[in-house]
């Protein structure tokens, strides 16, 4: 949601924006801009839609410049269009802003400069930002800098922003709060980035800069202060990310390299943790809180999206392994509810990006009440990932595609792991079961594998049922999760409306949709619900719907009686959802290419939701 990118050095600085710009674009955005400071002074562009429209925009411009920012929005404040696209000038143009996150007061600032005579062109909550920050400037008599501050110091909100000046065209001032903001330090060169991937092809050299920071890069200098004036040592990190981890590598989607790299994912999330051979596990950032973790009354696991449904899964293992009761809320309601937290209680924050806003708000709250908090997040240096007390990364690597599918499988897999340690710990696992499931655990990658041979069958289903109008997903036990994550995986990037289920509960509702017209997947796996699961297929059957199962290798009972399946390798009950989702993302993914969808970018999704 909303990228910014932004350069000063020695490089022309507009081919390098329009990149990393590129590189963001997962992050989901309906208008991008630059802002280029050359002979010509402090010129803004800016488009509606994708950046190459904006290229299409700059094609003849004198766009010569070693200095230069850029912006893909999201819109929050006022529609997508050329006007309300960032950046944007300042009352006396001296200025141009770019802002990721809401300024929440920008309406009392705006009428405030209202009365001084300030006029706007757009309906942005950032334009006001900007004007506010030149007034400053302008009444004070101090520097840009000051300015910038003291405007904070007012602004409520979230926001990551970046400002560029006429008067020194080597200069770029950053701030973030709640909003992630990346500095790349290269050799007298300096980036910023709302994540690491447009940076990583010129230097690893990277600073995260924390809440309530300011980046002032001058001269070829770079000082960081607080929102008081405080002078802080930035620590530089080393950034792992290869170039080609963010590259399609030959895949027609980023989704569907995504999908493909699982049995790698899965892997890397095991790595250095798992040894089945000699019955180990070790999860080196629970170290200090694996007791705390064993011995809680209750676990409450927070999440959105993609990262709820992985919630939901944990909630069956953690249940069945270590005997711990689990809840798991969506954050954005937990949030705003004054949810009772006890001591004793831990909480589980999932997130890919890091950076959710409803999720982060949620651990602060949590926080408040005295609770522990985990984090299991894929981003390295993420805002949760930093905000927690201990937790696990996920390792799967960048995530492009908006639709979450390789992070799903890794959180999965982390969660499972956390739930093993918990239950050896408690003692409520025993050796032999502790042992069978880590030695389950590390064949999962070749079963993943060994289903994403049967892409070319999956893709001859999705063909069958491109036009379909409504998909029903069911599934029982550890598979209902499951369903959900099915549901969601089409809705998010065919537009097709899609329900997931407990196959069950089918019959209290969903079941009057059911006719000739409605596929209903069923995860139909060999699992302790599989009886129960055939008989909801039957009542599908009777009215007529058309009946896509998920089976288990060598299942000959099914393929008489659905219309088509799709054949898993046999899992052990509780590590099911690893394999049985796989398939469903390729159903997905197949669907909305045939329908022409723009798979990796879908409309109106956010790749990284940092506003509530
Ligand atoms: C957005 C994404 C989803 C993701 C959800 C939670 O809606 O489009 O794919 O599951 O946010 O994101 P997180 O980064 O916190 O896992």
């Amino acid at each position: 949601m909303c990228g910014i990118v932004a350069y000063v050095g020695h490089r022309e600085a507009c081919p390098l924006v329009i990149k990393g710009l590129k590189r963001l674009e997962y992050r989901g955005y309906d208008s991008a801009g630059v802002a280029l400071m050359n002979g010509q002074g402090l010129k803004i562009y800016k488009k509606k839609g994708k950046v190459v429209a904006l290229e299409q925009e700059l094609d003849g411009k004198e766009i010569h410049a070693t200095i230069g920012m850029g912006h893909t929005r999201w819109a929050t404040h006022g529609e997508p269009n050329d006007v309300n696209a960032h950046p944007h000038y300042s009352f006396h143009r001296k200025l141009a802003i770019i802002h990721n996150g809401i300024i929440e007061n920008y309406a009392a600032i705006k009428q405030a400069l209202l009365k001084k005579g300030h006029t706007f062109t757009s309906e942005t909550d950032t334009e006001v930002l900007g004007q506010f920050i030149e007034d400053i400037w302008e009444n004070n008599g101090g520097s840009l800098e000051e300015a910038v501050r003291l405007a904070l110091q007012e602004g409520v909100g979230a926001y990551a922003i970046v400002i560029m000046s006429e008067a020194d065209p080597t200069q770029l001032i950053a701030a973030r709060k709640g909003s992630p903001l990346v500095i790349g330090v290269g050799d007298n060169e300096f980036f910023l980035a709302s994540d690491a991937t447009p940076i990583v092809e010129y230097t690893k050299d990277v600073i995260y800069l924390n809440d309530y920071e300011i980046a002032v890069i001058k001269n070829g200098e770079l000082k960081v202060v607080t929102l008081d004036n405080t002078t802080t040592t930035p620590y530089v990190h080393k950034v792992e990310l290869e170039l080609e981890a963010i590259e399609k590598g030959g895949f027609d989607h980023f989704m569907l390299k995504e999908i493909f790299e699982q049995p790698r994912s899965i892997a890397d999330s095991m790595r250095g943790r798992v040894q089945a051979d000699a019955g180990t596990l070790q999860l080196g950032g629970l170290r200090d809180y694996l007791d705390k973790l064993a011995k809680s009354k209750r676990i409450v696991i927070v999440g959105c999206g993609t990262s709820w449904h992985a919630g939901l899964v944990a909630e069956y293992i953690f249940e069945e392994l270590a005997r711990i009761p689990v809840e798991v809320e969506y954050a954005s309601e937990f949030r705003y509810r004054n949810p009772i937290i006890k001591e004793g209680d831990i909480v589980i924050a999932i997130s890919q990006s890091g950076e959710t806003a409803d999720t982060l708000a949620a651990i602060e709250l949590a926080k408040s009440k005295g609770a522990t908090i985990f984090g299991v997040c894929n981003v390295v240096g993420s805002s949760i990932a930093r905000a927690t007390d201990a937790g696990a990364y996920t390792h799967a690597g960048p995530e492009i595609g908006v639709a979450s599918t390789k992070a799903f499988t890794a959180q999965v897999t982390v969660l499972t792991l956390m739930a093993l340690a918990a239950a050896k710990r408690k003692g409520t696992i025993s050796d032999s079961l502790f042992r069978q499931l880590l030695a389950e655990m590390e064949s999962i990658p070749a079963k993943v594998e060994k289903v994403l041979q049967a892409a070319d069958k999956i893709k001859e289903i999705a063909y069958i049922f491109t036009y379909a109008r409504n998909f029903i997903y069911l599934g029982r036990g550890l598979n209902f999760p499951v369903a959900l994550e099915g549901a969601l995986k089409l809705k998010e990037i065919s537009y097709i409306h899609a329900e997931g289920y407990p196959a069950a509960e089918m019959k209290h509702g969903p079941i009057a949709l059911i006719d000739e017209d409605m596929p209903v997947v069923v995860i139909a796996t060999k699992d302790s619900s599989y009886e129960k699961v055939v008989s909801n297929i039957q009542e599908v059957k009777a009215r007529k719907g058309r009946v896509i199962a998920i089976t288990t290798e060598g299942d000959t009972h099914l393929p008489g009686m659905v219309d088509f399946t799709i054949e898993i390798p046999k899992v052990h009950e509780v590590l099911m959802p690893l394999v049985s989702v796989v398939p469903l993302q390729l159903l997905a993914y197949d669907i909305a290419v045939m329908r022409g969808r723009n798979v990796d970018q879908p409309r109106n999704l956010a790749k990284s939701v940092t506003v509530e």
